[in-house]
């Protein structure tokens, strides 16, 4: 009994003292048993804010920012379609030089040879740990399929290979196909393709 009169004079000491003034005027802060996420680390649009360089918490885009969801201006260096069409453009709207194909090469090296293999004929090292179904860019279906197409399966994946637009730049994408033109018609070539002087060598 002498227990149960101390816990219930303090339970109702506390309760008062917690509750019991509620709605009375004070200065000081309130006690504060749940924070309820009243003071946050996060920045006010419009507010200064002393984080940033420029003292502002709403920053410029970053230069060439593109809102999210905004569709690509209708070009066929954007899509890899004729303008308001479906239709795939059959050869590359980038002029071919030797820095796009050695960037082609090198974007190639680091994003697709992975699965295509350096050589491109689907043999890649994912095929070691068991990724069978690559395609092989020396398939007759390939070498004649559409640049524009190739820069729609880069761009949004095709069956299993995923999408990897959000990955390469246009600029590289197109880089790439040069490179990888490049690479089918390593097997292609004729006696024609080999220059005059060194043609001999070829002979026996
Ligand atoms: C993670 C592995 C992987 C990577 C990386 C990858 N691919 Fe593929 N790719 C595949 C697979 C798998 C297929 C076969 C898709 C199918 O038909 O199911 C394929 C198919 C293709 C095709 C043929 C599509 C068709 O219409 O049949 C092209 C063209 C192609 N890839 C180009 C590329 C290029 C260019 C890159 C580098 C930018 C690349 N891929 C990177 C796995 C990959």
């Amino acid at each position: 009994m002498r227990y149960f009169l101390t816990l219930y004079i303090l339970a109702i000491v506390t309760l008062v003292g917690v509750a019991g003034f509620r709605g009375s005027v004070s200065r000081k802060p309130p006690i504060e048993i749940f924070p309820d996420m009243d003071r946050q680390m996060k920045l006010r649009p419009q507010e200064p804010n002393r984080f940033f360089g420029n003292r502002r918490s709403s920053q410029p885009f970053v230069p060439g920012t593109i809102a999210r969801g905004m569709p690509y201006k209708d070009i066929p260096v954007n899509t890899g379609r004729m303008t308001g069409s479906t239709n795939w453009i059959e050869i590359s709207p980038v002029e071919i030089t030797e820095a796009l194909m050695e960037r082609g090469h090198q974007r190639y090296d680091i994003h697709c040879t992975p699965c295509h293999g350096a050589a491109g004929d689907g043999k890649g090292i994912t095929s070691k740990y068991g990724m069978v179904a690559v395609a092989n860019f020396h398939d007759a279906r390939l070498v004649s399929m559409t640049d524009g197409e190739i820069f729609n399966t880069i761009t949004n994946g095709k069956n299993l290979m995923g999408p990897y637009g959000a990955n390469i730049k246009i600029e590289d994408r197109w880089a790439i196909i040069a490179y990888l033109r490049a690479l089918q018609r390593s097997r292609l070539s004729t006696m024609d393709d080999v220059p005059e002087p060194q043609k001999a060598a070829f002979q026996n």
